[in-house]
């Protein structure tokens, strides 16, 4: 193989390598699109991402290759790090550079031949990079020890604020900002789930970058287990820039063992590149998303869950009640929440006794299931199938597929975790699950996880932390290979398995267990950030939130539960009449607007002090929706100018008001002089350069409250 350096470009975004036969390949460039066509300039990008020789330094200038190894004298976190018979893997040359059209492909080998690790990088057509990297024990004695496999790409010196998303059970995806100095900033737990505080996408960029403006470099592991996030900045750089970032598997006391002809495929790192903000980075992320979800993707069905509305309090009669007004309401999906089987009539037993429990059901849920499907609706089903309670007959009869270590004395909400890494119990889950599928006619699966797994051991005690998260993968292929058209939730106490390792099984996640709309409005707009709108479980919830005792409107909850997968989780069997007309016309209207909400790109402006402007704008910019958000008391007393992201400045727009004749309320005497025909119901012309440009004076709400608006471009004139 020659050295060569290779360009791929895609969706605005370039990545170049420089490829030495003698080493692993670098990145040169990882940003934004840049013209490379002549030869020339290829090779001075490559040439000129060598720095200085600095002081107190290697001798030749410093290259960190993808492979960020102490071989390339990268004193951070490693990028590859492994032995083989107590011999480090050091060395790595190039001995094939593939270049396809969007894709390198990059086979390595260590001196000793024991390893061939194959990277390889692709560029979606939304710019999102998605690197995957292998390692094959080649050799034909001796197991490889992987201790470190991140994944890591460098970044220029002016990404110097990093983003990060943390929070708690119903408090999920709260942002956090600090200023990249140098040092490493790590952010990872062993949760055995990506947690209410993963960081989601681990963002680096330009100074204060927001939603509109700014570069950002961020970084996505898809894996639903213990992974770790990665910005790290060291005085010497990382060869001309200046940080590296990524991320991948957390290893340290787990690391992963290959054996001779097995091979180790290390979970996707997503890359997304953005010079136009955070909506950019989302951009990114949902167009790759939604190409993978393309296969077989019809309109989301607006969902009733029981969980808020009947929690453990199941009964037959109750619930025909509840399914029919559903039915009159518009409402397509009905899940039957926790509760259902056997033993289970508290969190404290029956985890992992998945047969219909008739001491409920008196051999009436499959009559239930079907009234349901006659009433229009798809009949769903809560599982919760990677746990057990220690009281249930599962515990009892086998206390061997219960996962070892602390968790197994250490009771989270009353449960254990099944060991995955054990056959017997991925096949039983299996075929349990299988037969309910079919028995009930199960269209729609909530697949919750509700408890870390911290010390994950089997009986030997030895590590099945990787083991877990792999055997809940074969389960859920297995599941959803028999079972086609299927639909699968990922739930975790709420948004605890939020990641893109699930997304081959799944088509929503569960975004939190509140349903309270003025926590609900931060939670969805930073899920928004991976997860496209009809992907993200969003429901409408009683007057008073369950989670936060906290009253709003229903207008509120109504607006907040539109801009995702809408579903309502309530007694409706409480509503009034003129509610349960608004909940009917907020139904009729979400599936009336419904490609647009989900399949529309999504925005939010840049704004802070207690107000937000999100949105989702058409593929030609010739429809949108927004959401104008009050969630606390503005200190301004008149409105002020807001610009709306993402229209298109030579399109007129006519703007209307959705949903409720009531009058705009606020703490102001009058709303602005051009809004008042939309306060009434009427409409108004408005051109997209003044909606972009200039902004208009938007209603000043009362805290927790907003409006809809609807805006339809105006045929071109001539
Ligand atoms: C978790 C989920 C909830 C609900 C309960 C049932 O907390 O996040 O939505 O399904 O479990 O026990």
């Amino acid at each position: 193989m020659r050295d060569v350096v290779i360009h791929i470009q895609r969706g605005g975004t370039s990545v170049v390598f420089e490829c030495s036969q003698s080493a692993a390949p670098a990145v040169v460039h990882w940003g934004g699109a840049i013209d490379l066509t002549d030869e020339r300039d290829l090779d001075f990008a490559a040439a000129s991402a060598l720095p200085s020789v600095g002081h107190s330094s290697f001798d030749a200038p410093r290259r960190v290759s993808l492979l960020a190894s102490r071989d390339d004298g990268w004193a951070g976190a490693a990028g590859f790090s492994a032995e083989v018979d107590g011999h480090r893997l050091v060395g790595f040359r190039t001995v094939a550079a593939k270049a396809e059209e969007h894709r390198a492909i990059f086979t390595l080998r260590d001196p000793s031949d024991a390893a061939e690790v194959v990277i390889d990088c692709r560029l979606t057509d939304g710019g999102l990079l998605l690197v995957l990297t292998s390692v094959e024990n080649v050799s034909s004695h001796g197991c490889i020890t992987i201790s470190a496999l991140r994944t890591l790409l460098p970044l220029p010196a002016r990404a110097s604020e990093v983003l990060s998303l943390t929070g708690r059970w119903s408090l999920e995806r709260q942002p956090q900002r600090i200023n990249l100095g140098f040092g490493r900033l790590q952010r990872g737990g062993l949760r055995g789930r990506p947690g209410h505080d993963s960081p989601l996408v681990f963002s680096a960029g330009t100074e204060s970058f927001g939603w509109e403006g700014g570069e950002i470099w961020g970084v996505h592991i898809g894996w639903s287990g213990s992974a770790e996030h990665i910005v790290e900045r060291l005085p010497e750089g990382a060869g001309a820039h200046r940080a590296m970032l990524g991320g991948g598997v957390i290893l340290d006391e787990e690391p992963i063992e290959v054996a001779p002809g097995q091979r180790y495929l290390a979970p996707a790192a997503h890359f997304v590149y953005s010079d136009s903000g955070l909506n950019g980075v989302a951009d990114a992320f949902h167009s790759y998303v939604r190409a993978s979800q393309s296969a077989g993707r019809r309109p989301r069905p607006v969902i009733l869950n029981t969980w808020e509305a009947s929690y453990f309090d199941l009964d037959v009669e109750s619930l025909r009640d509840l399914a029919d007004q559903a039915a009159e309401l518009g409402v397509e999906r009905f899940v039957i929440d926790d509760g259902w089987f056997l033993h289970r009539r508290s969190s404290d037993a029956g985890l992992g006794d998945w047969y219909v429990d008739e001491s409920v059901w008196h051999g009436q849920l499959p009559a239930l299931a079907e009234h349901i499907r006659l009433r229009g609706m798809e009949f769903g089903l809560w599982f919760e199938p990677e746990m057990v309670n220690p009281d249930s007959d599962l515990a009892r009869t086998h206390p061997d597929w219960i996962l070892g270590g602390d968790v197994r004395r250490r009771t989270w909400r009353g449960q254990q975790p099944l060991d995955l890494s054990i056959a017997a119990v991925r096949d039983h889950l299996v075929d349990r699950i299988s037969a309910l599928v079919t028995e009930l006619g199960i269209a729609y699966i909530k697949w919750d996880h509700n408890r870390e797994v911290v010390l994950p051991l089997d009986d030997t005690r030895r590590w099945a932390g990787h083991a877990q998260t792999e055997g809940l993968y074969d389960v859920l292929r297995r599941i959803t290979a028999r079972h086609p058209g299927l639909e699968i939730e990922s739930c975790a106490s709420g948004g605890a398995r939020i990641d893109l390792g699930m997304l081959p099984y799944v088509e929503r996640f569960w975004t939190s267990d509140t349903n309270d709309p003025l926590e609900r409005q931060t939670i969805q707009r930073w899920t928004g950030l991976l997860v496209p709108p009809e992907m993200l479980g969003s429901h409408v919830g009683p007057d008073v939130a369950h989670t936060t005792q906290r009253a709003t409107s229903l207008e509120f909850r109504l607006i907040t539960a539109f801009f995702g997968h809408t579903g309502i989780e309530w007694d409706i069997r409480e509503l009034d009449d003129a509610a349960r007309q608004r909940v009917k016309e907020w139904i009729s209207e979400h599936k009336r607007l419904r490609s647009l909400l989900h399949g529309g790109r999504a925005v939010v402006a840049d704004l802070d002090n207690g107000q937000s402007l999100h949105g989702v704008v058409s593929e030609e910019a010739d429809h949108a929706l927004f959401a104008w958000v009050r969630e606390s008391s503005a200190v301004a007393s008149t409105a002020e100018r807001i610009r709306f992201p993402g229209l298109d400045p030579r399109r007129r727009y006519r703007m209307r008001r959705l949903f409720s004749d009531a009058a705009v309320r606020g703490p102001v005497d009058t709303q602005p002089p051009w809004f008042v025909p939309i306060e009434t119901g009427g409409c108004v012309d408005v051109s997209g350069a003044v909606l972009t440009k200039l902004g208009v004076p938007l209603p000043l709400l009362h805290p927790a409250s907003a409006i809809v608006l609807e805006l339809v471009a105006l045929p071109e004139p001539g």
